[in-house]
């Protein structure tokens, strides 16, 4: 099972502060830093999202971890023209769509790909046609997960947000409903990926989701960092992913 950290919110805190001063010799702390950190201790890719507000990863972040940090870039984007031509001039080894609104805190819901299947099979392709990779973010629900097959997609994420903040039997079934959407997407041929909420505590939990590919994992990382570094936060995690059982 493959780790691909997101960074964002070493940019989210950077910008908390030099949001307004992005040329000062001060602004801090450095995703490209974060992203190599995340390297030397394993990770396997790295994800980042430049959102339409630009709220935290900034175009100039994109380019510069895509130029000096060498593992695999995997860009979260909502399906737009101006997030296309973004990945296109980039060139990332994966592209992930995710459904974008500006009043959102986070992505909080799985992309609508079985309502937006048009759109969303046209810019899968346009991506593919660059050599760029797909998924679709999306919730773990049937549906979408075969209407995201159907767009050509090489790989779904399924959304893990419901799961984390799930107790008691409502965690069960949320277990199941990932369970079932992990087999769809397998059976399918798609590479299925989790997402969004996952943390040292919770993550043992997907041992018992299979197909599993790779799990994204961002805000619990970089909090966890400030206690131990980011070195050994993301050691730690990839350690916790060694309990996963082997296809
Ligand atoms: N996957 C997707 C598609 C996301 O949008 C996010 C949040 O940016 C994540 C994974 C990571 O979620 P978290 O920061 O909760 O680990």
């Amino acid at each position: 099972m493959l780790l691909g950290v997101n960074i964002d919110h070493v940019a989210t805190l950077r910008q908390a502060r030099y949001a307004l001063l992005p040329d000062s010799p001060n602004a801090e702390p450095s995703p490209l830093r974060a992203a190599l950190d995340a390297m030397a201790a394993g990770a396997d890719s790295i994800t980042i999202h430049v959102r339409g507000d630009r709220r935290h990863m900034q175009d100039r972040d994109a380019v510069e971890i895509r130029k000096s940090c060498p593992l695999p870039l995997n860009l979260e984007m909502g399906v737009t023209t101006e997030m296309t031509a973004i990945a296109l001039d980039l060139k990332p080894e994966f592209a992930c769509l995710v459904p974008e609104t500006r009043e959102e805190v986070t992505t909080e819901g799985g992309l609508d790909v079985a309502g937006r299947a048009v759109e969303v099979t046209a810019c899968v392709k346009t991506l593919q046609a660059a050599g760029i990779r797909v998924s679709l973010f999306i919730d773990p629900d049937p549906e979408q997960v075969r209407a995201s097959a159907a767009t050509g997609a090489e790989m779904v994420e399924l959304h893990t947000g419901c799961f984390a903040n799930a107790v008691g039997a409502d965690l069960e079934a949320e277990i199941a409903r990932l369970t079932e959407a992990a087999r769809i997407g397998h059976e399918a041929g798609l590479q299925v990926n989790a997402g969004h909420g996952i943390n040292y505590g919770n993550l043992h939990l997907l041992y018992a989701v299979p197909h599993l590919a790779e799990l994204n994992i961002g805000h619990s990382i970089v909090a966890r960092a400030m206690r131990v570094g980011f070195e050994t936060a993301v050691r730690e995690m990839k350690a916790l992913m060694e309990g996963y059982p082997s296809a």
